[in-house]
This record gives structure tokens, C-alpha cells and sequence, in this order.
């Protein structure tokens, strides 16, 4: 029987330059998917796998992400008085308990190892998971709660992974694996955005991770890698060469990369269209506009429109 796992790690450090202007004053994570932030979603993904403690290495400017996870006693008598009994339950689900969270300040951007790394001590001698919230997964059964239910039987440490496009390796991680064509597979070598000449496959790390406390220690003498950047990559990378006890779990379900513009919007429309208040309305009016692309594929405004 494996250590349960019951801490994650969110890197949320990061600037979100490709959200610029809207993320000079609010953090990336706090943008929303119709009316939850990204944050959210990693959170109630993370209290799916049964994570109870939340670690969120964070920077400058991240404020708007510590409030969030506060109570707001104003917001909630007045919604009290007003009878929004349905909004005070949706704030309730989304309350967390004193102490489970704590937040670890990462001084220089230095990578993702190295944000990972600020988190150490408050990890110890335990497993724990690292989520990124840019990487959004729609799940029946949510990504990390797979991955904990693989690893219950593999131990050691475990990644996420998909298939991408040959060409696009050079903005993921990328596994070398063994033979094998189920979900769990053994990884034999990863290396972190490699060209696609050079690249082992086309499978990618997606950001979720099962980790041995080891990483952490492996980080500590880590040089930079890839983009002169501390890289969670080769610190796994070294547990592989040291240890052979990584695997990579083919998850089920659809991944959107809501650290770009386009993912982003994708995954606004698919969960807008899941959206059970929204979704038979906003569904109507997409086909509307696809018909009317159909139309007249020419016409500039619709073409702008479904671009
Ligand atoms: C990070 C990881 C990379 C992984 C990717 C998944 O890269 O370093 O290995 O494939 O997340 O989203 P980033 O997107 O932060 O450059």
C-alpha cells in the first residue's frame, strides 16, 4: 500500500504575459471559465484526488489569488439578506478550511522546478501532487484522481500524458516510454521542450504530477535547462536514471491550454456549453453563428466572429 497522497503544489508565480493587458493587475489564475477561475478548477480537481492540503507558490502582484480563498463576511450577509440563498451556496462550495492553505513566495522566476522547489518544506517526507492551473482538464473521472488511482499500484512518481502534434514538442515535455499500450506506461527518459527532430515521441508531460519527496532534493543542485530555466523535467529525469520508478498515465479526458488565448476560448465554449443555466441558449447562438458563416463565408464581421 502507497503513502496517500494529500498535498498539492500550485506554481502560480508565473507573470501571464499572453494574457497582457488584463493580467497587468490580475492574476492568470483568477481568469474566469463562464464564472469559476482557473483556480478553481485545479482546487476542486485536486479535492476530487482527496488532496486536503493546498500549497500555491506565488509572487508579486498575486494578491487577488489570497483574497480568493478568504471568506468575505460582507458579500455574505448582504447576500443573506437578499435571499440569494443559491449564490451563498455557491461560495460555500468553493470555501476552504483554516489552515489548509498555505501560500510559499517564489523571489526570482527561475523555472518550474524551481518554483516547486520554494515549496519544500512544507512538503517533508511524503508523496505530494503538483497541478498547473493553465492546463485544464475536462474529466469524467478528474486527472489527478486517475493518476492517484494508478499510482496506488505503481508507486514511485507519475505523470500526466497525451499525445500532441509532432511539431509542437518544443512547448511541452516530452517522454521517451517502453513498450506497451495501455494507459500506464514506464517512462525510460523525458526532456523538456525539445525540437521535433530530436524529440523521443510525441508524448507529452501535461501538467499533473505524483511526486517522491526525492524531486525536491534533486532540485536542489538541478542547473537550468531548457530556456535557462530550473526544470521540473530533469529533476524527474534524474529519479528516473537513479531510481527507474516514473510512469506516465495516459489520462482520460479533454486537455485545454488555457495559458494561450486559443485554448483559453475553447475551453470557455466547451464548458459554457456544459453550463446547465447557459448551455442550451449559448449553444443555439454558436450554431447561429456557424450558419451564418456558412452563409456568406466572405462576410468579414461573421468571419471575425467565429475565428
Ligand atoms: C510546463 C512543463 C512541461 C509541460 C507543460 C505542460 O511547461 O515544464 O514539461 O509539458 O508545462 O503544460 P510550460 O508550459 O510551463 O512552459
Amino acid at each position: 500500500m502507497q503513502n496517500k497522497v494529500t498535498k498539492a503544489i500550485f506554481p502560480v508565480a508565473g507573470f501571464g504575459t499572453r494574457f497582457l493587458p488584463a493580467t497587468k493587475s490580475i492574476p492568470k489564475e483568477m481568469l474566469p471559465l463562464v464564472d469559476r477561475p482557473l483556480i478553481q478548477y485545479a482546487i476542486d480537481e485536486a479535492r476530487a484526488a482527496g488532496i486536503t492540503d493546498f500549497i500555491f507558490v506565488t509572487s508579486r502582484g498575486k494578491s487577488a489569488l489570497e483574497d480568493y480563498f478568504d471568506r468575505a463576511p460582507e458579500l455574505e450577509s448582504a447576500l443573506a439578506e437578499n435571499g440569494k440563498q443559491h449564490l451563498l451556496d455557491r461560495l460555500k462550495q468553493t470555501e476552504m478550511g483554516s489552515g489548509t492553505v498555505a501560500y510559499v513566495r517564489q523571489h526570482e522566476r527561475l523555472g518550474l522546478g524551481h518554483a516547486v522547489w520554494c515549496a519544500r518544506h512544507l512538503i517533508g517526507n511524503e508523496a505530494f501532487a503538483v497541478i498547473l492551473p493553465d492546463d485544464v482538464i475536462d474529466a469524467e473521472t478528474p486527472c489527478l484522481k486517475q493518476m492517484v488511482d494508478a499510482y496506488a499500484t505503481t508507486g514511485g512518481n507519475m505523470v500526466a500524458t497525451m499525445e500532441v502534434a509532432p511539431e509542437a514538442t518544443s512547448a511541452y515535455g516530452i517522454l521517451d516510454v517502453g513498450p506497451g499500450s495501455g494507459p500506464t506506461l514506464s517512462v525510460r527518459g523525458m526532456v523538456e521542450k525539445p525540437k521535433p527532430e530530436v524529440a523521443p515521441s510525441n508524448l507529452a508531460i501535461i501538467g499533473r504530477y505524483i511526486l517522491r519527496p526525492s524531486v525536491l532534493t534533486h532540485l536542489d543542485s538541478i542547473k537550468a535547462g531548457a530556456g535557462g530555466e530550473i526544470q521540473l523535467t530533469d529533476a524527474i529525469a534524474r529519479e528516473i536514471s537513479e531510481k527507474d520508478n516514473v510512469h506516465a498515465l495516459r489520462f482520460r479526458g479533454k486537455r485545454y491550454d488555457c495559458g494561450s488565448k486559443s485554448g483559453y476560448l475553447q475551453a470557455t465554449v466547451a464548458f459554457g456549453l456544459q453550463d446547465p443555466e447557459l448551455g442550451d441558449e449559448f449553444g443555439a447562438y454558436l450554431a447561429e453563428v456557424m450558419a451564418a458563416r456558412t452563409d456568406d463565408p466572405t462576410d468579414a464581421r461573421q468571419v471575425q466572429l467565429v475565428r
